[in-house]
């Protein structure tokens, strides 16, 4: 799996909601991408497990779920059950890490751990082999339509290092700041998913949006000299 887009429905207009998951179905988008937010392990409140389970009627894609709240364990069931086919918890919020990764997976769902931008990759040196994917943070979790963070790059590769290295399968998805300008320069230095909100979102055109972001992921081909000019 390679290149694929997950756009973050939060940047989404929650009054025409089953518009915009319509809109998604029509795309190239691969997953959605829905954050959930506590109040507690970062500032704001977002939508709960009903949302997504609404999201669900009408969603054709996979429901990639990124669960930035405290004790997530309490709360597996209840978004697998909600329809969700990824559940990604923060290591910081897990001090029982593995055991809430095989909890998860014991529920049918692909597992992932989130990091926040300080925290070092090498911390996920004992994880890597048992979880689905990684969610790089490339922006402090809590909004959308932050500025990305540039040290990302160094940090992308780094953990694509530890994943081979470890001839783990984990899959990198970045998370936060994720544009057109950005995006093959992400997916060029190992990022397999890219979230995308407000630059899918609050463009003129979400689905071309999508498309162009996707479009990154080919690999580059020169132009043959004769079409140069
Ligand atoms: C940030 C969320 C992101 C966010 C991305 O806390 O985890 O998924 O929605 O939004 P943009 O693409 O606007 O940075
Ligand atoms: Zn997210």
């Amino acid at each position: 799996m390679r290149g694929y887009i997950a756009p973050s429905i939060l940047a989404s207009n929650f009054l025409r909601l089953e518009e915009e998951v319509i809109m998604l179905n029509e795309s190239e988008a691969d997953w959605f991408h829905l954050d959930i937010m506590d109040g507690r392990f970062v500032p704001p409140i977002s939508f709960g497990h009903d949302i997504v389970r609404a999201i669900n009627q009408v969603a054709l894609k996979p429901l990639d779920v990124h669960l930035m709240i405290a004790n997530p364990e309490n709360f597996i069931e209840d978004f697998r059950t909600a329809g969700a086919d990824n559940i990604t918890v923060h290591w910081g919020a897990c001090p029982h890490l593995h055991r809430v990764i095989s909890h998860i997976k014991d529920v049918g769902a692909r597992a992932g751990v989130a990091i926040n931008p300080h925290i070092p990759i090498h911390f996920l040196a004992d994880i890597i082999n048992h979880v689905d994917q990684v969610c790089l943070m490339s922006v402090n979790p809590g909004y959308g339509g932050q500025k990305f963070i540039e040290h990302t790059y160094v940090k992308l590769a780094e953990l694509k290092k530890l994943i081979v290295d470890s001839e783990s399968n984990a899959r990198i998805e970045v998370d936060g700041g994720v544009s057109i300008q950005n995006a093959a320069k992400l997916f060029s230095l190992g990022a397999d998913i890219l979230v995308a909100g407000t630059s899918v979102f609050h463009s003129n055109d979400p689905k071309e949006s999508i498309k162009t972001i996707r479009d990154a992921a080919k690999p580059y081909v020169p132009k043959p000299a004769a079409q140069l000019s």
